[in-house]
């Protein structure tokens, strides 16, 4: 029997998209180790994630890295109380690789199981990086595949207040990378080509969702960065990639932090957070910190490298799951398409 009020020490695993990763994080929140052996050199050949690839790598790496994850904790199997592992969202067969051995762990060491949702894990990146966090808080959600605004009420209370209506952000600064010919991943090479840019040189459009104040659009905005590079193209004129990646950046990062803030104070939340792999924007970050500190709101987002796919938030998100009562068993499935709040 588990006794549960003493440490709970969980091994968390997640392969949902292009990164292995394992860690062991104590009490949801303190943690021991946090292992990530990223695709990227491969998938960029590519111009992108081959979920094919993925999946084959997911399985060469995921044993040697749950091994280092341990081993940089100190600890061995017996030291584990809990598993948790990416069910889903994500691609199928790169969540199954980390699902199989999830399960394989816990039925070979008679282990409780816990399944986490990956976009509840982004959110509890900042349970990491801010140990005295705690809900009520609203949480921009800005990744590759996903962005939402929810009001965290507790630990596993979300609201779902807003969401994009096409693509995420993340999948935009990659596709506007590609079109200006940085290649992918193309977030983290939009904030530094950025950086060096006018945010004014080019007036994109901010998209605005009729009747939906927390909604996100970003098809116009991509359509619009790619209509002016053609025109350029066509001109003969030289692309000026710092003033138009400084540009599109400022009509993304205005978008959502006009948002987020607008939704903080209609629900008179004063403690607002961001979470997933566009959370590293630096421009974002600054952003919504300003607009924040305007308004009295504390501003908060998780360590860059927790803002990206790591198994330590996963850990964090079944640590919350499992003092909420949740139990998973061998036939936890993955689920590519679930949704935040959905189990
Ligand atoms: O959360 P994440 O690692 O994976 C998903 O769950 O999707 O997010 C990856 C996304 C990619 O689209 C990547 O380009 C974007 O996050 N990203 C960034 C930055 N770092 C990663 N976007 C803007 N600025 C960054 N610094
Ligand atoms: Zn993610």
């Amino acid at each position: 029997m588990m006794n549960e009020n003493r440490n709970l020490t969980i091994l968390g695993i997640e392969s949902s998209c292009d990164e292995t990763a394992a860690a062991v994080v104590r009490n949801g929140r303190e943690v021991l180790s946090n292992v990530i052996s990223s695709q990227i050199d491969i998938h960029t050949v590519y111009g992108g994630v081959v979920p094919e690839i993925a999946s084959r790598m997911h399985c060469e790496q995921i044993n040697g890295v749950i091994r280092l994850a341990l081993k940089q904790a100190g600890l061995d199997f017996g030291g584990i109380d809990i598993i948790a592992v990416t069910k889903g969202p994500g691609l199928v067969g790169a969540l199954l690789v980390g699902v199989s051995e999830a399960k394989a762990l816990a039925y070979a060491l008679h282990k409780p199981l816990v399944g986490v949702n990956h976009i509840e894990g982004h959110i509890a990146a900042n349970y990491i990086t801010h140990p005295d966090l705690e809900p009520p808080y609203v949480c921009l959600v800005v990744s590759g595949g996903h962005t939402h605004l929810a009001v965290v009420r507790g630990y596993r209370d979300f609201e779902l207040v807003g969401a994009t209506q096409d693509d995420a952000a993340g999948e935009t600064f990659d596709k506007v990378a590609r079109a200006v010919g940085l290649g992918y991943p193309g977030g983290p090479k939009v904030d530094k080509a950025a950086a060096g840019g006018n945010p004014h040189a080019v007036e994109f459009p901010r998209g605005e969702v009729r009747d939906r104040p927390y909604d996100f659009t970003f098809s116009g905005l991509k359509s619009a960065v790619l209509n002016y590079i053609n025109l350029a193209n066509m001109k003969g004129e030289t692309l000026n990639v710092a003033d138009i990646t400084a540009s599109f950046q400022k009509s993304v990062v205005e978008s959502l932090v006009s948002r987020t803030v607008r939704c903080a104070e209609h629900y008179g939340i004063k403690t607002v957070a961001a979470a997933g792999g566009v959370s590293a924007n630096s421009a974002l970050r600054r952003e919504l910190a300003e607009a924040c500190a305007g308004k009295g709101m504390r501003c908060l987002y998780p360590e860059p490298v927790y803002c990206t796919d790591n198994a330590a938030m996963i850990a964090s998100a079944g640590y919350y799951a499992y003092l909420d009562g949740v139990r998973d068993d061998e036939f936890l499935n993955a689920d590519p398409n679930l949704k935040l709040g959905y189990r």
